[in-house]
């Protein structure tokens, strides 16, 4: 039936019927808050290309993750930053490591909160690439074997999920085996199965400090110019056990983020990254633009596009204001 018979806008006369009739809505329940905790730091410390973030102590880190829970938010992501950086990223599997020890904490703390560590080297290499360096070159295989050490490592310290952001080819069956070989047939693999090479990380870059000194990360991470090769990233690591799955970055991949879960019906998250978050609080100190409903706005179009959770650094900005909003 045409107009004038059929007006869709009846459908938006009442706010009440607007609520009734929302397909989508946004929850704290859907968000996972990144930290960064970084040793030998006296108090934490601003990161000065992401307003409102900072490199955390172990101390403020467990008052964020109290804060965190308290504000109805399922899980932290969790990236280490160490005191020493070596060739080889050996401390990122000390089980007496800055990281472990905050890991173990937290759980001891926080029971109601589920604790996700990235796994990768770039934290913790000096030369801030995500595996081994041999002549030159990232050396695929023997970074494995690291990246296992590390995941059982966090596993053992009390992490819930594990994350592997490196984007080595063949991480997640490698990983897999190792937990399970250690009993630990429970942790969750969270794959990061989609991670483009993205000018996006920038300010992760200075939080995280893993800026690549040799090169870049395009012979690991994917080219933004390609989707079909999503799709052969997660059906691969959901073969090799891979139980979530995570899109890398957020808002301009939703495309992708739609593609993975139309083909694979698996949980699917989305990475809002830091430079999504950067340039949102750069305009809106210069007050071209509203950050809070700009950001409400791109996390409910991230779940129509299909997103099962969202990591992104507005999470608990989200929760307050979510629930300031019920
Ligand atoms: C690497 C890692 C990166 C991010 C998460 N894990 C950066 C990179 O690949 O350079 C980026 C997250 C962000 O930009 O918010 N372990």
């Amino acid at each position: 039936m045409k107009y004038p018979v059929t007006r869709l806008r009846r459908l938006r006369s009442h706010p009440q019927l607007r609520e009734l009739i929302q397909e989508h809505r946004l929850s704290s329940k859907d968000l996972v808050m990144p930290f960064f905790l970084k040793e030998g730091l006296r108090a934490r410390a601003p990161i000065a290309s992401m307003p409102g973030q900072y490199q955390h102590t172990i101390k403020s880190l467990l008052e964020e993750a109290k804060r965190s829970e308290r504000l109805g938010i399922p899980a932290i992501l969790l990236f280490g930053i160490p005191k020493r950086k070596d060739q080889t990223a050996k401390e990122a599997y000390n089980p007496k490591g800055e990281l472990q020890k905050a890991i173990r904490l937290i759980k001891k703390e926080c029971p109601k909160l589920m604790v996700i560590a990235d796994v990768c080297l770039c934290e913790y290499t000096s030369h801030g690439h995500c595996g081994h360096l041999k002549k030159g070159k990232i050396d695929n295989d023997s970074t494995l074997k690291t990246l296992s050490k590390i995941a059982v490592s966090y596993t053992e310290a009390g992490a819930d999920v594990v994350a592997p952001s490196d984007m080595m080819d063949g991480r997640i069956e490698v990983i897999r085996r190792a937990l399970d070989q250690k009993g630990h047939e429970d942790t969750v693999i969270l794959s990061y199965a989609v991670k483009y090479s993205s000018a996006f990380y920038g300010p992760f870059r200075d939080a995280a400090e893993n800026t690549p000194q040799l090169g870049d990360r395009l012979t690991y991470q994917m080219d933004p110019a390609n989707s079909e090769e999503a799709l052969r990233e997660v059906e691969l690591d959901i073969k090799e056990g891979a139980d979530l799955i995570l899109v890398k970055p957020g808002v301009r991949y939703l495309d992708v983020l739609k593609k993975v879960k139309e083909e694979f019906r698996c949980p699917v998250g989305i990475y809002n990254v830091s430079g999504e978050y950067s340039m949102v609080k750069a305009a809106h100190e210069k007050r071209w633009l509203d950050e809070k409903k700009i950001v409400l706005e791109s996390l409910l179009c991230m779940k129509r596009a299909g997103a099962n959770f969202i990591v992104t650094y507005w999470a608990q900005d989200a929760a307050r204001w979510l629930k300031e909003e019920a």
